[in-house]
């Protein structure tokens, strides 16, 4: 039985990786499984959320209860979220977007002349999390950080420039496709580490540290 902290709340959640095409047989993408982000689309539907959860391609099934949008690219992710954000009381964007695509996708597979390798140029992709926070109503938003190093430092920093309440930050190396994570939660009273846990319990603790600090802006 999990406390209903999300009782009457609709919660948006983006989760997994991203996956840009090189061509039409080659992707670029990162080491994210999904499993914190499902993780906690399924706490926050237990903890009585209606959850809609747009997906990266991952190998995990569905939540029970949860609402999920496949998309590939960051691009697909960015307009699958405008268009389900209205309405949303709070958004958790667990992705791990891919910062860059493919300027130039080929539209045929490129072939190997033995001489010379492909020119891939890069381009940026639109920032979903940092666009969501600026909009007019927007949802009260959660990030989350995955870092090499200087955890603490580049968390800070990163919850600032976002402009977002509360973000989660972890060691990227140490919890990428692992079923157990430790995090730490920044927010403008500091640092909040929590213990190492599996990836369900951790879940269930932020559902809980985020409805907190949700309800408390609503009244003050
Ligand atoms: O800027 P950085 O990628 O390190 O920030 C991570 C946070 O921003 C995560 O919450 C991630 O889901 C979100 N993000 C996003 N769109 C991007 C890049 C990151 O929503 N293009």
């Amino acid at each position: 039985f999990q406390p209903k902290h999300f009782e009457r709340l609709r919660v948006l959640l983006t989760a997994g990786p991203t996956v840009e095409p090189i061509d039409p047989v080659r992707v670029l993408s990162n080491r994210s499984s999904g499993k914190t982000g499902y993780a906690l689309a399924q706490a926050a539907w237990e903890a009585g959320a209606e959850v809609t959860l747009v997906s990266g391609p991952t190998a995990l099934p569905c939540p029970y209860g949860v609402t999920r949008i496949n998309v590939e690219s960051a691009q697909q992710m960015h307009d699958a979220v405008m268009q389900n954000l209205n309405g949303q009381d709070i958004f958790i964007s667990v992705a791990a977007v891919a910062d860059w695509r493919i300027k130039n996708v080929s539209p045929e597979k490129i072939k190997k002349d033995g001489k010379t390798t492909p020119n891939i140029e890069f381009e940026a992709n639109p920032d979903i999390l940092a666009n969501v926070a600026t909009q007019k109503n927007a949802p009260w938003c959660v990030g989350f950080a995955a870092e090499t190093e200087n955890l603490s430092e580049f968390a800070h920093a990163k919850r600032l420039r976002k402009g977002i309440p509360m973000l989660i930050g972890n060691l990227a190396q140490h919890v990428m496709d692992a079923d157990h994570t430790t995090v730490s939660i920044f927010d403008d009273r500091g640092e909040h580490a929590l213990a190492l846990n599996s990836k369900q319990k951790v879940a269930q603790q932020l559902v809980s540290e985020i409805a907190q600090r949700y309800q408390q802006s609503r009244t003050t």
